[in-house]
Order: structure tokens, then sequence, then C-alpha cells
């Protein structure tokens, strides 16, 4: 693997899953993959856990990491090209990149969308400068659009359930917006979509209040309905996430509360499993009865990026 951006990058999709569960089960199993390699963590956002699990996976391949917060501790960068320097930014992408990438082997990034300029965030100008730049692979710790190791994680999880419970049916998978307080960008539910269409053993069924359609770029193939309760009949699984709208780029139209969903609500879908990226605002997005009972798989997931992460991390390093 060359970059780890989106779905697009993934060859063999079953794979890299399974090369995942197997890091769960045999966390140093390949401790001398990263010997002598160093992977460079920048964050232009804040994190908790893909900062920690990244960490954790380039250790146990024996790599060392170093973790950068750009935003705190870096120079302010320049992406404009041509751009004439004399506001606030100190230094061009086209010069720190080119030198980030003699430092490490691997180059990871996390930057948001401004949520301001839909075309500027939809073509990844960010993350997109330092491929072109750095010279050494690039993995997404999350871009404007797209969170893809977010998106593997959760089907590490989806599959590491079904194989536990010994389900051989095709499951159903409802993603489902939630209300929030401020407005998130679309990236977590773009890339489950991608990833789920992608995948394409599911029943995969999304919904959220009128207006809040994402990029059909991603949804293509899935069902989409704004009834709820109808989405949620026979579920087996249901992701939980907020996104400020796309069409009408980065707003929040309402917060219907009646959108948040409870243990009420999954009475009808096949004892579905919730899930959630976090952070979660609780009772707001996500109810305390559902995040802490028994069909919670938050927890379960989040302890998953770890494994996701080392599979790629390791993908690369068997590519070079
Ligand atoms: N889900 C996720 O990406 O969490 P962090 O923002 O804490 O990394």
């Amino acid at each position: 693997m060359k970059q780890f951006i989106s779905v697009n990058d993934v060859a063999d999709i079953r794979a890299l899953v399974d090369q995942a569960l197997l890091y769960k089960a045999q966390p140093f199993l390949d401790r001398q993959l990263g010997a002598d390699k160093r992977i460079g963590l920048l964050f232009l956002n804040p994190s908790l856990r893909t900062r920690l699990s990244t960490q954790v996976a380039a250790s146990n391949l024996g790599m060392e990491a170093v973790v950068f917060n750009v935003d705190k501790e870096g120079w302010a960068l320049e992406f404009e090209e041509g751009a004439i320097m004399s506001g606030n930014t100190v230094e061009h992408i086209k010069d720190a990149a080119p030198i980030l990438g003699q430092y490490f082997d691997i180059l990871c990034i996390r930057t948001f969308p401004s949520l301001k300029n839909r075309d500027d965030d939809y073509s990844e100008m960010y993350i997109s400068q330092f491929i072109k730049y750095a010279g050494v692979p690039v993995v997404s710790l999350e871009s404007a659009t797209l969170h893809p190791l977010q998106s593997l994680t959760d089907l590490v999880t989806i599959t590491e359930y079904r194989k536990e419970q010994k389900h051989t049916h095709k499951p159903k998978i409802v993603l489902t917006w939630a209300p929030h307080v401020k407005p998130l960008p679309q990236c977590v539910a773009n890339s489950f979509s991608q990833w789920i269409n992608a995948w394409g053993e599911a029943d995969f069924v999304i919904t959220h209040p009128a207006d809040y359609e994402l990029a059909e770029q991603f949804t293509k193939g899935a069902t989409i309905t704004h009834n709820q309760e109808e989405a949620l009949k026979e579920a087996d699984f249901v992701y939980v996430k907020n996104w400020s709208t796309y069409n009408d780029y980065g707003k929040i139209y309402e917060n219907d509360p009646s959108w948040m969903l409870t243990e009420e609500k999954l009475k009808e879908s096949n004892q579905a499993r919730v899930m959630h990226c976090l952070p979660v605002r609780r009772n707001v997005e996500l109810s305390d009865e559902i995040l802490d009972g028994p069909n919670s798989l938050v927890t379960r997931q989040a302890g998953n990026r770890v494994w996701a992460a080392q599979a790629v991390l390791s993908a690369m390093l068997k590519h070079r």
C-alpha cells in the first residue's frame, strides 16, 4: 500500500480486516517489520483515539513514533499555490513537506475541513499537498472529507462481532444522523458509507432528516430514508453520527432531539449493536442507557483502532 487516504487505496478489504484481527490476537507478530523506521504523526486538529492508537500500533511494529501538534507548536502553514505570504502564514507546505519526508519513513496527517468552502474542503487540498510534496507514504488520520482508519476499525468491529456470534446472514447496517450542538464534518459518515458500500456484504441504509443528504459519491448504493423508525427495523448494527449539511454547506438546520437514539427505538431492530466513533455528546447524540448498556460496541470499536492502524502501517512497510 503506497498511501492510505480512502478505501480506494485498499486492494483487498477483507484481507486487511483479517490482518487487523490477526494483530489483535498476536500484537507483536511483526515486531521486526518497523525496526529502524520512523513515523511522523502530524496533527492540525485535536485527537485522543487516533493519536494514541496509531502510536501504539507503530510501537507494536517496532517503529519509533514522533507526534507533532502542528496547530499549537508548528509554524502556521500556507497551502495556496502562488500565495503572497504577507499575512499570518509563515511557512509554505512546499517548503515544509519535503523536509518532513526526509525525517520520516511514513507521514500521517490529521486535518479537518473548514466547513466554510465546500469546493476547497472536497478537493482535499491539505492532504493532497502533503502527498505531493512529502515524497514518502502518507496516511490520513482524518482529512477534510474522510476518516479511513475509523472506517476500517468499524468494519473490523462488525466482522469480529459477527464471527463471535457465528452470524452468517447478510447484516442490515444503518447509519443514522444524530443531533449535536455544533456543525461537524461529514468525514465519518462519508467514510463509513464509502467503506460499507465497497465491502458489499450488507444491506446498507442511511437515515437522516431532510436536507442532510451526504455527497452521492460516497452514499451511492445505499438506501436513503428520512424515516428513522422504518430504517431501524431489523437492523443488526446501528452507527450513530452527527454531520452538518452538505448541500447548503456546513450548517445546522435543526437539532430535533427526537433523532437521538434510545433503547425504545431499537425495539424493532434485530437486537442491534450500536456504534459511534467517539467522542460522543451523551444524551444529545446518544442516550446514557445505550452507551452504558450491553448493546453498545463503542468501547470495543475504539480499542480496535490499534489493530486497524497496525494492519495499515504493516501493509505500507511490506510495500517498501
Ligand atoms: N474517533 C476519533 O477519530 O477519535 P479522535 O478524534 O479522538 O482521534
